[in-house]
C-alpha cells in the first residue's frame, strides 16, 4: 500500500467540469491518494483524519496551487542526431520544405535514428522524458516515425515501450507513426509494407497509428488505406493534418473516426466542424506553429466549432525542440486564443481525451493521482509566467516523484 496526502493547497485546480467554471478551483483544499488513485480531492475543512490512510506520506503545499499532471498527447522524443544546424539555416531564411527537399529535415533524423539500437534510442528518449516529468508532465505519448524501414520502426516502438517500464518517468502511450517521411524507393511498395507487416507488428507494441498527411508527405488516399489496415489490428488512428497546407486530412480523421487530428493550422472552419461532429479531439501544437511561422494554432476556432481541444509539445528535433507543457499552455493562450483556464484544461483532461484515457487529467476521487504542485498560489502562472520555473514538485501515480528542492 502506498498513500500520500497533500495539505494546505491554496487553489486545487481540479479541471473537473462538474465543479462549474474551468478550471474547477477548490480553495483551501487537500488531496489524498491511495495506491495511485485519488480518494479525496476537496476542501481541507471537510477532510476527516480517518480519511487519511495510516502511514501516508504527508506533504504541505504551503498555500500553492495544485494542478492535474500534464498529459502531453503528441511527441516524437525517441530520436538520435542533432539538427541545430538546420534550425540556424531556417533562421537565415531557408524554408523547412527546402531543407526537406535537399535530404535534410525528417530524413536527416531518420539517418541517425534508424542506425540506433533499442538501448540507444531508449536512453535518448529517457533523458527527454525525465525533463518532461520535472516540468510536470505525468503522461506522454511517444511516436515512432524516424525509422522509414520496418525493423528500424519496430526498434523505435520497442524503445518507447521501454520508457513505460521505468518508474521514474511519465506514463508512456505508444503510437506507430507509420507514414512520416517519404521513402527513397517506390512509395507504393513502402505503403504496402506498412499496411501489411507494419501494422501487424506495431499492434504488439503500440496503441495508436499516425500519419503525416500533407504536401510533400502522404496523401489522403494513402492515409485512409493505412487507417483501414491498422483498424483490423486494433490500432486507433491519429493524424498530422493541415499543418503546412490544407490536405484534407482533417476530413479523413472525421470520416475514419480518428481519436485526434493534430496541428490543423490550415484547417477551414468546415474541417473543424466535421471534427466536432465526429467527436475527434483537435490537438494544437503551438510550439511548432511558432517555430515554423504561418497561421496560428486554431485553439479558439476549435472551441468555437464545438471541438474538444488538447495542447501538446510535439517535442521533436525539427519543428519544436521543447519538453515544456507549461510553455505550450502559455503559447496556447498567446498564439492560440485560449483563455488560461481553457489552455490548462487542454493540457490536462484535453490531452487525456486525445489519448482515449478516461482515468486521468482531472483531480477527482477515483482518478489516477497525477498532480503538479506549483511554486506560487496563482494557478494562472502556468500560462502567465512564460518559460518560468513554476513547478515545485510532481506527484506521479500517487507517489512524490519530483520532490520540492526548497
Ligand atoms: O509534428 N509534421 C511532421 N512531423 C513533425 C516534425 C518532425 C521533424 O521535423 O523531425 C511535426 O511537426
Ligand atoms: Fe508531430
Amino acid at each position: 500500500m502506498s498513500a500520500l496526502v497533500v495539505h494546505g493547497i491554496g487553489a486545487l485546480c481540479t479541471c473537473d467540469p462538474s465543479l462549474g467554471e474551468a478550471p474547477g478551483v477548490v480553495r483551501d483544499a487537500a488531496l489524498v491518494a491511495r495506491d495511485g488513485v485519488i480518494v479525496y480531492a476537496g476542501p481541507e475543512s471537510e477532510l476527516e483524519r480517518s480519511d487519511i490512510p495510516r502511514g501516508a506520506l504527508e506533504i504541505h503545499a504551503r498555500g500553492a496551487a495544485v494542478l492535474p499532471g500534464f498529459v502531453d498527447a503528441h511527441t516524437h522524443i525517441v530520436w538520435l542526431g542533432d539538427r541545430g544546424d538546420e534550425y540556424a539555416q531556417r533562421a537565415a531564411g531557408v524554408s523547412y520544405e527546402e531543407i526537406a527537399a535537399s535530404g535534410g529535415g525528417i530524413r536527416a533524423t531518420v539517418r541517425a535514428t534508424a542506425a540506433g539500437s533499442v538501448e540507444e534510442l531508449a536512453t535518448a528518449g529517457r533523458e527527454r522524458a525525465r525533463r518532461m516529468l520535472a516540468g510536470g508532465t505525468t503522461t506522454v505519448e511517444v511516436k515512432s516515425g524516424y525509422g522509414l524501414d520496418h525493423d528500424a520502426e519496430m526498434r523505435q516502438l520497442d524503445a518507447a515501450d521501454r520508457l513505460r517500464r521505468w518508474e521514474d518517468l511519465p506514463d508512456a502511450v505508444v503510437t506507430y507513426l507509420a507514414l512520416h517521411a517519404l521513402p527513397d524507393g517506390p512509395r507504393d511498395a513502402y505503403v504496402d509494407d506498412v499496411c501489411s507487416r507494419g501494422v501487424a507488428d506495431a499492434a504488439k507494441r503500440a496503441s495508436f497509428v499516425d500519419a503525416f498527411c500533407d504536401a510533400g508527405a502522404y496523401t489522403v488516399a494513402e492515409c485512409e488505406r493505412l487507417f483501414t489496415a491498422a483498424r483490423g489490428h486494433g490500432l486507433r488512428p491519429k493524424i498530422h493534418a493541415e499543418q503546412r497546407s490544407r490536405s484534407g486530412g482533417a476530413l479523413l480523421a472525421a470520416q475514419a473516426g480518428a481519436v485526434s487530428a493534430d496541428h490543423l493550422e490550415h484547417a477551414t472552419n468546415t474541417d473543424l466542424e466535421a471534427l466536432s461532429s465526429a467527436g475527434v479531439v483537435g490537438v494544437i501544437l503551438p510550439g511548432a506553429s511558432l517555430v515554423l511561422g504561418g497561421p496560428p494554432p486554431p485553439g479558439r476556432r476549435l472551441l468555437e466549432a464545438g471541438c474538444r481541444v488538447a495542447v501538446a509539445t510535439d517535442c521533436n528535433p525539427g519543428t519544436c525542440y521543447s519538453e515544456s507543457m507549461p510553455l505550450m499552455i502559455s503559447l496556447a493562450v498567446a498564439l492560440g486564443g485560449l483563455t488560461p483556464a481553457q489552455a490548462l484544461v487542454a493540457g490536462t483532461s484535453g490531452g487525456a481525451a486525445a489519448l482515449g484515457l478516461a482515468d486521468r487529467g482531472v483531480l477527482r476521487r477515483g482518478f489516477r493521482c497525477d498532480a503538479v504542485i506549483l511554486k506560487t498560489p496563482s494557478w494562472v502562472d502556468v500560462a502567465y509566467h512564460l518559460g518560468g520555473d513554476i513547478v515545485a514538485s510532481v506527484i506521479l501515480d500517487g507517489r512524490l516523484a519530483v520532490p520540492s528542492k526548497t
